[in-house]
């Protein structure tokens, strides 16, 4: 820490010391597991205390718990909001988000094309409950404008947005929800805290996927959800604790591995993938490429203005003919695993055409056949680019 940074702002401090009390573990470097359900009271004055407060407190760990609070604290120093509560998903994270803000008869508009789940939660789930969605276009914020009823409650934004990654302007919807009284949440996973801070732009709720790149490994599920000390206190005594969607201490412990290293793994995969996309933009076989940091997009302003940067996702759209062309690009990549998920160690390819039948496929319904996103890991990116280039030859 230089002298010129307070602790909560230095982002080492956060990462190596806030939060632990290591005189109270013998001084252990690395926090224990506190692998206890429940904490006994001493009497029942102190177990009183603890009861009024339960998240400031460790009573019964689905709701608090020492090695789950360390992280706590961590996650919500990282996007400058006054606490943070941790899930066994990042799905969960944002079902409880947008559960804790809407009621019979509300209203909320989304982005239009939100994480998988993120959509049937709000196109499936919560219809059977009358709660409506509108989904507009989030690249535009009078989109979001025209959306707006007397009973919207929520705008539920992701930026930049799955797979095609455009781009919300966060500060402006914040205003403008702000004016109407209408909450904000925003899936902050693609940039992490690191590249993006949505509180400080006027964002509520800050949600993350906590197995992307806050964990790093692919070897944890976890999620984040971040805001003030009024509304995380109110999610924590509705539906957090009704639910039950707990991070286990030991999933916390290894999330708190994971965060020590963020900052030079991020850093890594951006320069990586700044290489692939260079390579990806000179070869004859790539037909686009979607990239939120393209100097050439409409959004390149935007992005210089609330993003730093953007980590290791890729959409690319390759130019095959037909399924069979698009398998086999696929299959002739050896780094790049066929898997879920992203924001680990090792690179990771989702074809969309491993969605689909080609039966029943329409050209121009949904997303093209022929786009696989490219999740770059920490492998060398010349290893990562000649893998590319022997796959897209068989092109
Ligand atoms: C953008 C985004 N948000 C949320 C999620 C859900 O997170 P989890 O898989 O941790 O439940 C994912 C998962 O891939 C995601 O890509």
């Amino acid at each position: 820490m230089t002298t010129h940074e307070t602790p909560e702002h230095s982002l080492s401090y956060i990462l190596n010391h806030l939060g632990e009390s290591r005189e109270s573990y013998r001084f252990a470097t690395a926090p224990p597991i506190w692998q206890t359900s429940n904490f006994a009271m001493p009497d029942v004055a102190t177990m009183r205390t603890v009861v009024r407060d339960e998240l400031a407190n460790s009573f019964y760990t689905r709701g608090n718990n020492p090695t789950v609070e360390i992280l706590r604290k961590k996650l919500a120093a990282l996007e400058c909001c006054d606490d943070a509560l941790v899930f066994g998903s990042g799905a969960a994270a944002m079902a409880i988000g947008v559960l804790s803000q809407v009621q019979a008869g509300d209203h909320i508009i989304a982005v239009q094309r939100p994480y998988s789940w993120t959509k049937t939660l709000l196109s499936q789930l919560l219809p059977r409950y009358q709660i409506q969605t509108s989904f507009v276009d989030g690249t535009r914020v009078e989109n979001f404008q025209a959306a707006i009823q007397t009973n919207t409650k929520l705008i539920v934004l992701e930026t930049p947005n799955s797979l095609t990654f455009e781009l919300q302007d966060l500060q402006a919807v914040a205003a403008l929800a702000r004016q109407h009284q209408i909450t904000t949440i925003v899936d902050n996973s693609f940039c992490s805290p690191l590249y993006q801070k949505p509180h400080r732009l006027g964002i509520d709720l800050v949600m993350h996927s906590g197995t992307k790149y806050l964990s790093g490994h692919s070897d944890v599920l976890a999620g984040v959800l971040c805001g003030s000390k009024e509304m995380i206190d109110a999610i924590f005594r509705g539906p957090y604790m009704t639910f039950g969607p707990l991070l286990s201490p030991h999933d916390a412990w290894l999330m708190l591995r994971g965060l020590r290293t963020m900052p030079i793994r991020m850093e890594q995969i951006h320069r990586s993938t700044q290489k692939v996309v260079a390579f990806l933009k000179t070869h004859r076989a790539i037909k686009k490429i979607h990239y939120a940091l393209d100097p050439a997009s409409p959004q390149a302003a935007l992005a210089a203005k609330q993003m730093g940067a953007f980590a290791g996702l890729i959409s690319i759209e390759v130019d095959a003919k037909n399924f069979a062309q698009m398998e086999a690009f696929c299959d002739a990549l050896e780094l790049f695993l066929i898997a879920a998920s992203w924001g680990g160690y090792e690179s990771l390819q989702m074809p969309i055409v491993g969605f689909m039948e080609e039966t029943n496929y329409r050209p121009g319904i949904g997303l093209p056949f022929n786009l696989v996103r490219l999740s770059i890991g920490l492998e060398d990116p010349e290893l990562l680019i000649a893998d590319l280039a022997q796959a897209l030859g068989r092109i």
